[in-house]
């Protein structure tokens, strides 16, 4: 019996409580499932070369609704999901992109260390990508919110909550059949004007959404093994 039940019946009283809708399954089950979602998240990759097949918006809002499921400090869901499809906002995108990539990769803004840590990816400046997904959708972290009279509004936790936000985000795209690239054209300010986005709001990653074209490549990647990214601690170590 918990002695600090939750909630008490004084915080119950001043604040509304609902059930919790708690699926349970059999030990045999879950595993199942547990098995087969990696499998199926395993199979994700970012994708480089977009098919401008085109894709319902119903499925990008979904997408996007799924990613607000996401627990959030306060409860403050401190993010906006800006979508796209208009040809001139991806042009300006791409453009803009570009300007800033080239800097990055032969301006030298990317230290030597990080070239050689994209080397295996095969990424350069060039971001045609951007113009053929169907779908730009620009995740941005709200730092701040304005109440409907003005007043500034706190968050918190913003980039932790806008982080799990964007895995949620490129989960739930990966589970409906679509592929996305996590795009981060570094520094990435031209995001807000271009989408008109207000100053308290900061771009968070660039994601096309899509198809892939027909025979897409993608670099062989090992994924670390369970041994090497995790460790189980029996006794407190202090
Ligand atoms: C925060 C973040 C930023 C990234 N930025 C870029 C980027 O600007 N351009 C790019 O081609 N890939 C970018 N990526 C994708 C990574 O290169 C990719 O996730 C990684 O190589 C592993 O490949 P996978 O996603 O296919 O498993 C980014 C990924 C993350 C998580």
């Amino acid at each position: 019996m918990y002695e600090h039940p939750y909630p008490s019946p004084e915080l119950e009283a001043q604040h509304p409580f609902q059930s919790l809708e708690f699926v349970r399954y059999s030990p045999a089950v879950m595993l199942e499932r547990a098995q087969q979602y990696h499998a199926d998240m395993d199979r994700r990759r970012s994708v480089r070369m977009f098919s401008d097949e085109p894709v319902p918006r119903e499925l990008i809002d979904l997408a996007i609704m799924t990613a607000s499921t996401a627990p959030s400090g306060a409860h403050k869901q401190p993010w906006t999901f800006a979508v796209t499809e208009s040809v001139e906002v991806k042009r300006k995108i791409r453009e803009a992109a570009e300007e800033q990539e080239k800097v990055n990769y032969d301006g030298g803004r990317m230290n030597a260390e990080w070239q050689a840590a994209l080397a295996p990816l095969g990424t350069d400046y060039h971001k045609e990508f951007l113009e053929i997904a169907p779908w730009l959708v620009v995740l941005f972290e709200q730092r701040f919110r304005l109440t409907d009279s003005g007043e500034k509004e706190h968050n918190y936790y913003v980039k932790e909550s806008v982080g799990i936000a964007a895995g949620m985000f490129i989960s739930a795209l990966h589970q409906m059949g679509l592929v996305c690239l996590t795009h981060t054209p570094t520094p990435m300010a031209f995001l807000s004007r271009i989408m008109g986005r207000p100053d308290y709001e900061r771009p968070f990653v660039l994601f096309p959404v899509g198809f892939p074209v027909t025979g897409t490549k993608v670099p062989e990647l090992r994924r670390r093994s369970l041994q090497e990214i995790s460790v189980t601690i029996t006794e407190p170590l202090d």
